[in-house]
């Protein structure tokens, strides 16, 4: 497949990989919205070029991560106030392909449901399988998805957690293929740790998925952190890459009632807002 004509998808900043991935002298070629990139590493800076017409793409470093764009996005980066608090830790989880949309990578990232049956004694346990009502909502003033007051028992909560915990978190999707989550720290009640999954939609139905966690943790190695991450999104890529349609749906109708709850209905109402088509099943849409 070609590059996007999706304007709304093409006008977004998107993670392409790691500064440390990268070295003098060795191009990586990788793709983002079906153009081929080639990404190097010159004088000290990282640079990405669209492969086919040698354009030079603008490059952004921050939260970990390489970041560029291959149209004229209106907005920079999501703003993340945490990165400036000097005692957390940042570990990133590098790069894991997965057959899916990256938009379904996202609504997944939301789902509460699956925790029990999906990361059983991990994130959730089978016999404490509810979720708690909580409230989600279409921010205007930022234009981003929240969704507040989410509350679940999690057995083994992050790497440093002991024992179980009652877990408050807040999700974030700030961008359409950028989600955060803030999550209680199991070190320091009155904190927040922050997730973000960062994904490079490559092509409709593939997507490379980033991930950092900016944690309050003097406790666990950061080989424990990042272990513990992929764990959970090992787990995560099986249910991905089994779902069908592998594009995402729009109308919450085309999905089982569970899959389709409050914060996967506001996120897809917001995308369908923007007018977004790229990883999008568009066969309903006539
Ligand atoms: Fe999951």
């Amino acid at each position: 497949m070609s590059r996007t004509d999706d304007p709304v998808a093409l006008d977004e900043w998107y993670v392409v990989g790691r500064p440390e991935d990268l070295s003098i002298g060795r191009p990586v070629a990788t793709r983002l919205l079906g153009a081929e990139l080639t990404l190097g590493l010159a004088g000290g800076a990282v640079t990405a070029v669209e492969t086919e017409t040698g354009r030079a793409l603008p490059v952004t470093l921050a939260y970990g991560h390489v970041w560029t764009t291959l149209g004229t996005p209106t907005r920079g980066l999501p703003p993340i106030a945490e990165f400036d608090e000097t005692d957390r830790r940042l570990a990133t989880c590098g790069a894991v392909h997965v057959r899916a949309s990256g938009l379904r990578l996202v609504e997944n990232f939301l789902d509460m449901a699956h925790f029990p049956f999906v990361h059983t004694d991990i994130l959730g346990v089978e016999d404490r399988p509810t979720v708690e009502p909580y409230d989600c909502e279409i921010r205007r003033d930022v234009d981003e998805v929240w969704a507040t007051n989410c509350r679940f028992w999690q057995p083994q909560a992050a790497a440093n957690a002991a024992g179980g915990q009652m877990s408050d978190y807040l999700y974030r999707v700030a961008r359409p293929f950028t989600v955060l989550l803030y999550k209680t720290c199991p070190s320091d009640p009155a904190r927040q740790d922050v997730i973000g999954l960062l994904i490079q939609p490559t092509d409709e139905d593939r997507s490379i998925a980033y991930a950092f966690v900016l944690v309050v943790d003097a406790v666990s190695s950061t080989t424990e952190i990042i272990h513990f991450q992929q764990t959970i999104f090992l787990q995560d890529r099986i249910i991905l890459e089994n779902q069908r349609p592998r594009l995402l749906p729009l109308s919450p109708r085309a999905e089982t009632p569970t899959r389709a709850d409050l914060s996967s209905i506001a996120y897809r109402r917001w995308l369908k807002e923007k007018g977004l088509r790229f990883g999008i099943d568009r066969r309903e849409a006539a």
